[in-house]
């Protein structure tokens, strides 16, 4: 069974220009222990389709169609008790900005004590053994110091490895990341990217890893699902999308960003913006910014079309441009995810 089986997700809020279509129809499945990486430009629906998973949109001005369900359970189904449950046990996640996840007045021991006493039963003096358990795990090199601090007692690097201690204290099955390490300095982010694989592959962790880098994205995932306009348009292993990029949106997004062993390559900025997710256009979303694009792409929204196994983009010109690929003798395969 599926760890996680996202179907046909939709998330809109109401706002006073209108319904904004954050997520709309995103399917997608994880396997315990896969690790999948969301692409995307800034304002594609990533954020919002990893809150979706913890159930954590306020009801009120918004609307979640779908189904997400963990282990089986629908997220959107169950009351609080049950969903916090489950963020206690199965689900787990890291933030972009761990200041604005940590609790200022209180000290980091006591953070990753209360999140052991509330969610696994333990009492104080197993607590404060775990917690510094826990720091050792991170590799927080003095652990005592780090937690008798206050998080602004320690460095962005520091407290982004005592926010990962404390979404590890429940033993979560999944992870979600949240563009981990954009707020970090660069060598710091390598150290706390290293730290998450190493993790990932101890732990057997399944991981959805939100960054709007493809180098990270090649270095810690599986497989990679890019998003834009709230869908995703490609989905692919991730050397395979890297390899063969099928969407002419990811081919965009990989020549607009640096890549290891490509320097001296001219970046190409995708031209135009983002679309306006409060009057997504009847077509592919990414047309108005397509150098490929053709008449039917202004007017129907493309179907998911089967490059290879594993492997499908949301393009009217797939069946044209890859015409030579065996998958696609059956391709079109609907509204469905992949796996
Ligand atoms: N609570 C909200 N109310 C209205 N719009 C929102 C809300 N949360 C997110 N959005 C909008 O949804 C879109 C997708 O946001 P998000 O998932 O945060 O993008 P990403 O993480 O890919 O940068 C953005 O246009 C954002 O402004
Ligand atoms: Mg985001």
């Amino acid at each position: 069974m599926s760890l996680l089986s996202v179907r046909d997700l939709s998330v809109e809020f109401a706002t006073r220009d209108g319904a904004v279509r954050a997520v709309n129809a995103v399917s997608f499945e994880l396997r315990p222990g896969q690790v999948l990486a969301l692409l995307g430009e800034s304002g594609s629906g990533k954020s919002v389709t990893l809150r979706s998973i913890l159930g954590l949109h306020p009801p009120v001005r918004t609307r979640v169609g779908g189904e997400v369900l963990l282990k089986g359970r629908d997220v959107n189904r169950l009351d609080e008790q049950a969903r916090q449950a489950l963020r206690g046990g199965v689900v787990s996640m890291v933030f972009q900005e761990p200041m604005t996840a940590l609790d200022p007045v209180y000290t980091i021991g006591r953070q990753i004590e209360e999140t052991l006493v509330q969610h696994r039963g333990l009492d104080r003096a197993a607590a404060r053994r775990r917690a510094r358990e826990l720091l050792d795990l991170v590799q927080v090199p003095s652990p005592e110091r780090c937690l008798a601090s206050y998080p602004h007692e320690i460095s962005g690097g520091m407290r982004q490895r005592a926010m990962i201690a404390i979404a590890l204290a429940c033993e979560p099955e999944l992870l979600l990341a949240d563009e981990p390490t954009t707020a970090l300095d660069v060598t710091v982010q390598a150290q706390i990217l290293w730290l998450l694989r190493d993790l990932q592959r101890r732990l057997g962790l399944a991981v959805i890893f939100v960054t709007h880098d493809l180098g990270v994205a090649a270095e810690i995932a599986d497989d990679a699902a890019v998003m834009y306009g709230g869908r995703i348009v490609e989905q692919a292993p991730v050397r395979e999308l890297f390899r063969a990029p099928a969407h002419p949106y990811t081919e965009g997004l990989m020549l607009a960003t640096v890549r290891r062993g490509q320097k001296g390559r001219a970046l190409v900025p995708i031209p135009g913006a983002p679309p306006n997710l409060v009057a997504l256009p009847p077509g592919c979303a990414f047309a108005p910014r397509c150098p490929h694009v053709k008449p039917p792409c202004l007017e129907t929204l493309p179907p998911l079309h089967v490059v290879a196994p594993g492997h499908g983009s949301r393009c009217h010109l797939v069946p044209a441009r890859f015409a030579s690929s065996p998958a696609l003798a059956s391709s079109a395969t609907g509204r469905g995810g992949l796996s």
